[in-house]
């Protein structure tokens, strides 16, 4: 049996640290877990008005969910919150009301940042959106990578023995997690 994870990355720019991240987490997760992104950047803004209607973008992201047993935010810290893109990303898919997608999901958070704290704040601010959105939340433990030129090479391969070390343990855990809650609280 594998799960299939779904992933976001928070970032869209081109040059992302967190979608290096991505590769290097993708590559170090154990093998009985599928990857997919849930792209974010084809979206457009959020509206109570597309509620009766949704866009197939929105409808393709919300689908792509429903076939995720388990969703990894990795995702940068932009003015010590969350980018804004991740943002309407999950409120398209918490809506509409009653069709919340993140209803009881296996989650986890993950981030880089070129700054000393890697993220540590932003990941507050997502977390207590995820917990409003009644995600399962892996708690611990927590990743908050400070990534510095060459410590992840483009391809994810990465350079340092303990990183890839705490990165496996990450992996690892987060499988264990997504185990545990689906054993209680199976997908539909
Ligand atoms: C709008 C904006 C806000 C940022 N705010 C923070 C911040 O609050 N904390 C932080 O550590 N880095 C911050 N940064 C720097 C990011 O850590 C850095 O740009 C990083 O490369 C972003 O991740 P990405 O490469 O995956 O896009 C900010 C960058 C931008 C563009």
């Amino acid at each position: 049996m594998t799960y299939q994870v779904g992933y976001f990355i928070g970032s869209l720019s081109s040059t992302s640290i967190n979608r290096t991240l991505s590769r290097a987490l993708i590559r170090l997760a154990p093998d009985d877990l599928e990857f997919t992104e849930l792209p974010i950047g084809n979206l457009p803004l959020y509206s109570p008005d597309f509620d009766a209607d949704y866009p197939p973008e929105a409808t393709a992201l919300k689908e792509a969910i429903a076939a995720s047993d388990a969703i990894l935010f990795i995702s940068p810290e932009y003015n010590r919150s969350i980018p804004g893109a991740l943002k309407n990303a999950i409120d398209w898919a918490s809506r509409p009301w009653g069709q919340n997608s993140f209803d009881h999901m296996p989650a986890a958070v993950i981030g880089a940042s070129i700054g000393q704290i890697g993220t540590a704040v932003g990941q507050q601010s997502l977390r207590a959106v995820l917990s409003f959105c009644n995600a399962r939340q892996m708690t611990a433990p927590e990743a908050y990578i400070h990534l510095t030129p060459g410590l992840i090479d483009d391809d994810g391969t990465v350079n340092d023995e303990s990183t890839a070390a705490f990165l496996t343990d990450f992996m690892s855990e987060f499988r264990t997690h997504v185990a545990r809650v689906l054993t209680v609280i199976p997908r539909a």
